[in-house]
């Protein structure tokens, strides 16, 4: 096709370019050359550099290589991908029907569908080719997965259908799939997936779209937009129509006609659950004529013609083998049951917490007992409920210790708390768990840092805290002679080791394990102070006249700074070359009206998005921007429509800005031109 028309010229450009780049990264083979692959990207290159207005994040021009640069690009979806309302019984699905009969006078037939246990993909063709694959992502933007949803084999990459077309539905793992791929981590010592759906997520989302190939994913499609322009009336027609093109549509979906047949579909389907070769977490159930949809209506969340009825979750019965406890980083005791190997829900439950003392002694568990177990929201495992029935005489009550199991001091707790702490800070099950917690990808990010190496390290003594991490390239040669270990491994944990130092001053402080302070009080406090000596300095007033920092937390800072121990780690660090100091230091403009003002946006705003507002005033204007309003506030600015926000101002006496002068300040100050 050659056209004159840019739009056309580009859009042309492009499908020739991902079509090359499919062949070349997925067939190993391409119907063009390199150059004449690199004269159609020039030209490409060259009309988005003549028509920006047109550069869109798919574009290959904004990918490197067959990948994405940095992280995934943003699609807008056109229309927004909603989830679902959910029901739990009878009376809530009859109630879901009636509403349904109230708009609509009476809607005669539903489709019954399985609720597939995966993540919502979109996908559109244009003469015949996929084009464009995303994820849902909030709703309204996804991320382009195209090159990725190239590797599932059940997505056609070609369809015999000229006309643009957009489909939508699920991509999972299957329970084999999973099986498989637990081997393969349990082999390389990799952690392994919890479930087929975190499997699946943990395989699309990969920068890196060779992993997801062999990952083996599937896929079922459900949904077919603008179906009546192609003559589509029901939602089994848009099934049918959707597997014809080659789409992989799951069988079990079903017309019924009233609630009755709806419950006999969920009955017959939960029988069926344990045979299906994939997860489902319910049934979905749509009014089959779509003519409906646009009477009926959605809220902004979900459809009102749809509902999805979540089974209950699985409760299992097992036997408690034991009660053993674990100490935190903090010193807390946990109990946890020790659970005969059971199968619950896909994966094989062997641990489930039981919280403190009071939560066992509610439930009366005695060793031995049988107990019900069950997986809280579809992921951690839980204990429901003894078997009474099924107590033995020699079942034995529980006690609770009073001594660390670990290092054996005496435990204590609060009069009015329900856990217990081991108050040694030297007891070497919070220091494994403090040393874990320092390297964490969201802390230090020392990579190979992990709970068996770190183990392994105190164990033969090389380490003994965290500040000890910065002296082990003392035992360089012991480590290569590590079984398992060897040159490379012991080169790259020195390298991430050595990197660590220049992290910027928040990953220290959330490494700490201060108590309370968490990611985002760490960041807070490195914006507010800058450097760690600024932060040491600073008393219970000073913290807590912080937005989000209240004074218990601020006691829990200051209190942690005092200890003579923290403070001698924090001075062994600093002699290792640890970073102390935010180096996410603002470029803003320290003379800006905004500067170092909290301040809350409310209502919408004409002539900017309110996020684009809020980033040029963070970034540009050096404010710092809070979601709700209280007395740390310094201003709050006010848009069309502001509702609560203006009112809490006023109550409280805070600065208001309207929107027409808080532009001309922005335009003054140079930050927006008009
Ligand atoms: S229809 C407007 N059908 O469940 C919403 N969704 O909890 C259209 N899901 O986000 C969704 N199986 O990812 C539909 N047969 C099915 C489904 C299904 C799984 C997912 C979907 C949705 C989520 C809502």
């Amino acid at each position: 096709m050659e056209s004159n028309n840019p739009i056309e010229k580009i859009i042309h450009l492009r499908e020739l370019l991902k079509k090359y780049e499919y062949e070349y990264y997925n067939l190993n083979q391409s119907s063009v050359s390199d150059a004449e692959y690199d004269k159609l990207m020039n030209q490409l290159i060259d009309l988005e550099k003549e028509y920006p207005q047109y550069i869109t994040p798919d574009s290959p021009t904004q990918r490197v290589g067959g990948t994405f640069d940095s992280s995934f690009k943003k699609i807008k979806h056109s229309q927004s991908m909603l989830s679902l309302s959910n029901v739990y019984n009878e009376e809530e699905i009859r109630a879901f029907t009636q509403r349904v009969d109230e708009a609509v006078e009476k809607c005669d037939e539903y489709v019954c569908e399985c609720k597939i246990d995966g993540l919502s993909i979109s996908l559109i063709y244009e003469n015949g080719t996929l084009l464009h694959a995303a994820t849902r992502g909030d709703g309204v933007t996804g991320e382009d997965i195209t090159l990725n949803a190239y590797q599932i084999k059940s997505i056609p990459q070609h369809i015999d259908f000229k006309e643009k077309i957009e489909v939508r539905g699920e991509v999972y793992m299957s329970h084999q799939v999973l099986d498989e791929l637990n081997k393969i981590q349990e082999a390389e010592h990799k952690p392994l997936f919890a479930n087929c759906r975190n499997a699946a997520a943990g395989s699309l989302r990969q920068l890196d779209y060779q992993i997801t190939k062999s990952r083996n994913l599937d896929t079922f499609i459900y949904t077919l937009i603008k179906p009546e322009s192609y003559g589509i009336k029901t939602q089994y027609e848009a099934l049918m129509f959707m597997k014809k093109l080659g789409f992989s549509v799951n069988p079990n979906a079903k017309i019924v006609k009233n609630v009755d047949e709806i419950l006999t579909y969920i009955q017959d389907l939960s029988e069926r659950r344990p045979l299906l070769p994939y997860d489902i977490d319910g049934v979905v159930i749509k009014v089959n004529e779509l003519d409906l949809y646009s009477s009926i209506g959605n809220t902004n969340k979900a459809p009102k013609w749809a509902t999805a009825y979540k089974f209950p979750p699985e409760e299992v019965p097992a036997k408690l083998l034991d009660i053993i406890f674990t100490v935190g980083r903090t010193g807390r005791i946990t109990p946890n049951a020790v659970i005969e190997p059971t199968k619950v829900a896909g994966s094989t439950i062997t641990r489930a917490s039981l919280h403190n003392e009071d939560y066992i002694k509610q439930k009366d568990l005695r060793i031995g007992d049988t107990i019900t177990i069950h997986k809280a929201g579809d992921v951690i495992p839980e204990v429901g409920d003894v078997l009474l029935n099924r107590r033995e005489k020699d079942a034995i009550p529980f006690k609770m210790i009073s001594s660390c199991p670990i290092c054996n001091e005496k435990i204590y707790k609060e009069e009015d708390e329900a856990d217990y702490y081991c108050l040694n800070i030297s007891c070497p099950a919070r220091v494994l768990e403090s040393v874990i917690h320092f390297c964490e990808r969201k802390a230090m990010n020392i990579d190979g840092m992990g709970e068996a190496n770190v183990k392994m390290l105190l164990d033969k003594g090389y380490i003994e805290n965290v500040a000890d991490i910065y002296e082990l390239y003392k035992y360089e040669y012991e480590l290569k002679h590590i079984p398992g270990w060897g040159e490379k491994s012991v080169n790259n944990l020195l390298a991430a080791i050595e990197k660590s130092k220049k992290n910027s001053l928040e990953r220290l402080l959330f490494a700490l394990g201060i108590l309370q302070v968490g990611e985002k009080t760490a960041k807070i406090l490195a914006n507010e102070f800058n450097t760690i000596d600024a932060l040491m300095d600073a008393d219970v007033i000073r913290l807590s006249s912080i937005d989000n920092i209240g004074e218990i937390m601020a006691l829990d800072i200051v209190n942690f700074f005092k200890e003579s121990k923290n403070i001698e780690l924090i001075m062994r660090l600093k002699a290792y070359g640890v970073n102390m100091e935010n180096l996410n230091v603002s470029h803003a403009d320290t003379s800006s009206f905004f500067y170092n003002k909290t301040i809350v946006l409310t209502g919408t705003l004409s002539f900017i998005s309110r996020s684009d507002a809020s980033s040029i005033l963070e970034n540009m204007c050096g404010a710092k921007m809070a979601s709700s309003v209280s007395k740390k506030t310094d201003l709050v600015i006010v848009g069309e429509q502001a509702g609560s926000k203006l009112d809490k101002a006023n109550a409280l006496h805070i600065q208001t800005m309207d929107e027409q002068t808080f532009h001309e300040l922005l335009i003054k100050e140079g930050k927006v031109l008009f």
